[in-house]
């Protein structure tokens, strides 16, 4: 088991400050009836000595996560919906207003940002390797390259429809190992004032609120303002704007630029102090960051072992990815959760990754509704406790682990 490897960005060592030992595919739900073998690897976390980039110590191959029936929908969330409306709809009025503008996006998925733009009548292409996926962003009238994003599709692209004015990524980019690739290639597509905008979970929220069930496969970054910035300029690009939004958890929105061609705002450099200030790429940050994950899963299974001795009734709420880091490295199994609710077609009668637990549609939840129900999709909290009163109504409680684990 080395617990040094080599830093993606900068080539630098990358230290490993967590383990979470053996886990699946995050997004790899099974028949019930399978035979096939379910694919492990160690999932361990690390920081870079060099650039400070939180990344994983092990790199699961590409197509063992993206593919034809890659599960995850962006639309299976009204919050995420109106998100992305939104972001769709400021890029209409700022960055897309001159003549004829282009925006490519990077992981467009079932097309939930890219949907507004094409309705605008601009030119866009999503660049999306899940073929389920980008079948349904194309239903909608969005136009879909089945493709992974690299340095190579950057320049079939250019060639094909010229330099983006916007390119935007969200949840994806921290995806991707093979960063240097996709840099080159978005400095190459970019045009000369184009942005490339991306928006995924930051490490600083993930510190605060011990939300290490952000650490799975596909999460292969986990990024702060100073490892942002110090990448960009690798690649001649520059962090030029840093906004934090409310989504998945708490996540920073980056605008990187062509290095000279913005004037990076106030924010940067306030968040840069923040990040010193605080340590965020400390020994003693990253060590407490551990002894905080172990605690949580302590406090977890103690909860959930006393409310099976009492004999409550126990559901899992939200068969997201970041529960597969939760179920497998706390131990979860059938035993201590009855089955997990979920909105997502395709993920409906199979079985968690891992821990085997069963997943059912919404119907099951209300019947008859649980004692208690463990939200794995706290991130949308307000939407489904919104959505869900008469659970509460029922007699039934919540039970939350971020940031700590309580009944609600
Ligand atoms: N942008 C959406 C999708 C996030 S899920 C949202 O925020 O909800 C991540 C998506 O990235 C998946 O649909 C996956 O297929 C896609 N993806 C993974 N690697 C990619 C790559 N190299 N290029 C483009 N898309 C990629
Ligand atoms: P999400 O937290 O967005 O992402 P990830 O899988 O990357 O961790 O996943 C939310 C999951 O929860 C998704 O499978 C849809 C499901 N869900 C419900 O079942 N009901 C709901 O009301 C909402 C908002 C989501
Ligand atoms: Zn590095």
């Amino acid at each position: 088991m080395p617990t040094t490897t080599e830093c993606r960005v900068c080539a630098g060592t990358v230290r490993e400050f967590f383990d979470f030992g053996r886990q699946p595919l995050s997004d790899a739900f099974r028949l019930p009836d399978s035979t096939d073998e379910e694919f492990f690897f160690r999932l361990a976390v690390g920081a870079c000595d060099a650039c400070t980039m939180v990344q994983l110590m092990e790199e699961v191959p590409r197509e063992r996560m993206f593919h034809e029936d890659y599960p995850y929908l962006s639309s299976g969330s009204a919050g995420m919906r109106n998100h992305f409306e939104a972001v769709a709809k400021r890029f209409l009025t700022s960055e897309l207003t001159g003549e004829d503008p282009f925006t490519v996006e990077i992981g467009c998925n079932d097309g939930v940002m890219l949907k507004t733009i094409a309705d605008a009548g601009q030119r866009h292409l999503g660049v999306e390797p899940s073929g389920g996926v980008a079948d349904i962003a194309a239903s909608l009238g969005v136009d879909v390259r089945k493709d992974f994003f690299e340095e190579e599709t950057a320049a079939r692209i250019i060639d094909r429809s010229g330099h983006a004015d916007v390119v935007f990524s969200a949840n994806t980019f921290c995806h991707i190992p093979y960063i240097g690739s996709v840099l080159r290639g978005v400095e190459a597509l970019l045009s000369p004032r184009g942005v490339f905008v991306f928006e995924d979970p930051y490490f600083g929220d993930i510190v605060d609120k011990t939300s290490y069930d952000q650490v799975y496969d596909e999460h292969f970054f986990l990024f702060t303002v100073t490892s942002v910035r110090t990448m960009a300029s690798r690649f001649g690009l520059e962090l030029v704007d840093v906004e934090r939004i409310p989504v998945h958890g708490g996540e920073l929105r980056y605008t990187l630029a062509r290095a000279g061609a913005r004037e990076p705002s106030a924010a940067v450099a306030a968040m840069l102090a923040e990040e010193a200030e605080r340590g965020l790429a400390s020994q003693e940050t990253l060590r407490g960051f551990g002894e905080s994950v172990r605690r949580s899963r302590e406090r977890l299974l103690a909860l959930l072992r006393r409310l099976r001795a009492e004999g409550r009734r126990v559901v899992g709420y939200g068969a997201t990815a970041k529960s597969a880091t939760v179920v497998n490295f706390c131990g979860i199994d059938e035993g201590l959760i009855e089955f997990v609710t979920d909105t997502t077609p395709a993920k409906q009668g199979r079985l968690t990754p891992g821990g085997h637990i069963p997943v059912r549609g919404p119907e099951a939840f209300s019947d008859p509704y649980p004692d208690y129900a463990l939200l794995f999709a706290w991130n949308h909290s307000e939407e489904i406790m919104a959505k869900e009163r008469a659970f509460r109504d029922s007699g039934g409680h919540w039970i939350g682990y971020v940031p700590e684990v309580r009944v609600l």
